[in-house]
């Protein structure tokens, strides 16, 4: 029961975080890119991150915890836990450092330029922003692939 709720847990923080940053930057960002004027356009996204942070914040302290459970209940600890979940552990923290880092420092210099309107500045922010997210974007599709692929290895030879 404790382990289908932290299966459950895991996979919607994991949804809700990728998808969200999959369609930030791979539908909204071309979608705005040339429609607004570049005031409108930066206003736009501090709203989009004001929101969409919370919901970050919220996976950041659930994929470690119920992974943690999960590790606890499936593996009776690191020692016993296969080399996919250690990669996944690793990646998971590469993937909270870097949003932490994100929330802490461009972001919050990004939020007080738009709230300055000093756009040229906002817009340098934001392309930080958006290498960041990338990246992110990138670790958390290959984290995923890796966490959904424990019943792949036992067809590896060796795996
Ligand atoms: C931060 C530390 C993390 C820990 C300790 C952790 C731990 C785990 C564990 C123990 C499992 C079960 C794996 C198995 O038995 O094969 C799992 C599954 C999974 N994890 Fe993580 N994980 C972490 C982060 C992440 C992140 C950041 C993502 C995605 C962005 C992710 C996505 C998944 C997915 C998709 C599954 C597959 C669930 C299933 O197939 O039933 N995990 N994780």
């Amino acid at each position: 029961m404790v382990n289908a709720a932290a299966v459950v847990l895991h996979v919607l923080a994991a949804v809700v975080w990728v998808g969200g940053m999959f369609f930030a930057y791979l539908v909204l960002r071309p979608a705005v890119g040339g429609i607004t004027p570049p005031p409108e356009r930066l206003k736009l996204w501090a709203r989009v991150f004001g929101r969409f942070f919370l919901w970050v914040w919220a996976a950041v302290a659930i994929l470690p915890a119920s992974g943690y459970v999960l590790i606890a209940l499936q593996y009776g600890g690191f020692a016993g836990a296969p080399v996919h979940v250690h990669w996944m552990h690793g990646l998971g923290w590469v993937m909270n450092a870097l949003f932490i880092y994100l929330f802490f420092a461009p972001y919050r210099a990004f939020r007080a330029a738009v709230e300055a309107q000093d756009w040229p500045t906002g817009g340098a922010g934001l392309t930080i922003i958006r290498r960041i997210v990338a990246t992110n974007l990138a670790l958390g599709l290959a984290t995923a692939a890796l966490g959904a692929s424990g019943r792949l290895w036992a067809w590896v030879p060796g795996g």
